[in-house]
């Protein structure tokens, strides 16, 4: 019956079940061949600075324990000042793998807590989401399930088979979210998953589908305890998938190019920053209910759970006889399945641009503009009082557009104070990227409707909890928009 749950239905060829090791990431060698991120988060515009290597290895935020497991965190020793972010780590994969590989992550400890949001992750090493991305382990905040996903182009959808142990949430992988499946068994996430000894997280990159698995410690498969860091690995015996995304409806050779993994941390951000989904459940952690002012400012302790703790991560490649469903498949995974592209590194991840609403360090230019914002609103709250002739409607229209035009020329030289900000070592001011995320998931690509929606979001952040002195900007130019 295991033969079904790998390869679907429609395919008599036999199944995959044998896979050669083709990298083992673990001990002192880990790090060997993971780039560091090196800046701050400008993908999913969290409050964090990804370190260097030397940065990293120097302030302590990566390195091997004295079990030789290999840790990840956030700084949780340092405070952070209001406007600046806080340090942690992304690091990726120097090689991609291509279709036809099986990654395996045993991990004892992953991130969380309020603002935490953790993934482990695999992302293509063209555009994105062209080159698809596949999200194994993620989750934000609270939350004691994780979270797997696809993002591709259109045309990738997820026909919730019935070998799958997860629930499926969205079905289209193009949507902001990609097609959530989220995982059912106990301990995958949080202060649970670490409580069981956390567990093993594996993911199946085939022209049959795609399919990942969860097992919490007590319930690891004899094939995977048994592996070593040279052996090969039998998966016939793993049983049903947490998620399972068939070829039937995605095409994965289309959809997907090869892969590179990723690990990160960040902060809040656009997804677990979002007030949708940030105030249920960490709301009432902090006096201001805001994402970064209750968790990235102040002390460092608050992120002392804030850490993987991954005892080896191995990638493989079909050993056996490859699945065919087309011939054009077939050459396809015949192909030579890990390419090193550490010659020609993949772009990064190129589809978020930081937000304008950056507060960056004192500018002079900046209190005028504030200034210029708070003189508008006043007179704009006056004109609205008293909103009786033409002629005060027609003095309403004209601060208005000069309250506009304020507001345009804030956003400049807040970009500008943002690169001035930028130094080696320096961390800019902090993001409040907060935006509502009427689908309930995390967008991965802001479009110019979002954007426009996140930035009357942020000011309202800002006109709810913030007194700081370039927050007056905003709230300026937000009370001459009434
Ligand atoms: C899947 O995509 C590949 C690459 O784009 C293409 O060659 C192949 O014909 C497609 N297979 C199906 C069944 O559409
Ligand atoms: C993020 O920053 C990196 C490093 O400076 C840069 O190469 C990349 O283009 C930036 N990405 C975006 C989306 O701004």
């Amino acid at each position: 019956m295991v033969f079904g749950l790998i390869i679907p239905f429609l395919f008599s060829s036999p199944a995959v079940h044998g896979y050669d090791l083709v990298r083992d990431y673990s001990g002192n060698s880990f790090f060997d061949g993971w780039d560091f991120y090196g800046h701050y988060d400008n993908l999913t515009l969290g409050d964090v600075w990804w370190l260097n290597r030397d940065d990293a290895f120097s302030q302590g935020l990566a390195y091997v324990n004295n079990a030789r497991n290999v840790i990840l965190k956030v700084d949780n020793t340092h405070d952070v000042p209001f406007n600046q972010k806080r340090n942690s780590i992304r690091i990726t994969t120097q090689d991609a793998y291509a279709v036809g590989s099986l990654w395996i992550m045993d991990a004892v400890h992953m991130p969380f807590g309020c603002s935490v949001w953790p993934a482990f992750w695999t992302k293509g090493t063209g555009e994105w989401p062209d080159t698809g991305e596949i999200d194994i382990m993620e989750a934000i905040n609270l939350m004691s399930n994780n979270q797997m996903s696809l993002h591709t182009l259109p045309g990738c959808t997820h026909s919730t088979p019935p070998n799958q142990l997860g629930t499926s949430a969205e079905l289209d992988c193009s949507q902001a979210a990609g097609c959530v499946v989220s995982e059912t068994q106990p301990n995958s996430y949080g202060p649970a998953f670490a409580a069981a000894g956390g567990g093993v997280f594996a993911a199946q990159f085939d022209v049959s589908g795609i399919y990942m698995w969860f097992w919490s410690r007590p319930n690891i498969p004899p094939s995977i305890t048994g592996a070593t860091s040279t052996s090969g690995i039998d998966i016939s015996q793993w049983g049903p998938p947490s998620a399972s995304y068939p070829s039937t409806t995605c095409n994965i050779t289309q959809f997907f190019s090869p892969q590179t993994l990723v690990l990160d941390i960040t902060l809040c951000g656009i997804w677990a920053g979002l007030p949708v989904q940030y105030q249920p459940t960490c709301g009432q952690n902090g006096p201001t209910g805001i994402c970064y002012n209750d968790n990235v400012v102040g002390a460092g302790s608050r992120y002392n759970d804030a850490f993987f703790e991954i005892k080896y991560i191995r990638a493989y490649t079909t050993g056996g006889p490859v699945p065919t469903p087309t011939g054009a498949a077939v050459a396809f995974a015949t192909l030579p399945v890990m390419t090193t592209t550490s010659a020609a590194r993949p772009p990064a991840d190129t589809q978020l641009r930081p937000s304008p609403l950056f507060y960056p360090g004192n500018g002079a230019s900046r209190k005028s503009v504030s200034f210029g914002g708070v003189m508008a609103s006043v007179m704009g709250l006056y004109t609205f009082s008293k909103r009786k002739s033409l002629r005060t409607m027609m003095k309403q229209t004209l601060v208005l557009l000069v309250t506009l035009a304020t507001c345009i020329m804030a956003v400049p030289i807040m970009e500008s104070d943002l690169e001035k900000a930028g130094g080696p070592r320096g961390r800019p001011g902090s993001l409040l990227g907060l935006g509502t995320d009427v689908s309930g998931s995390r967008p991965r690509s802001v479009t110019p409707a979002r954007r426009s929606q996140e930035e009357g979001m942020d000011g309202a952040a800002v006109l709810a909890g913030r007194a700081e002195e370039g927050d007056i900007n905003f709230a300026g130019c937000l009370l001459g928009l009434c």
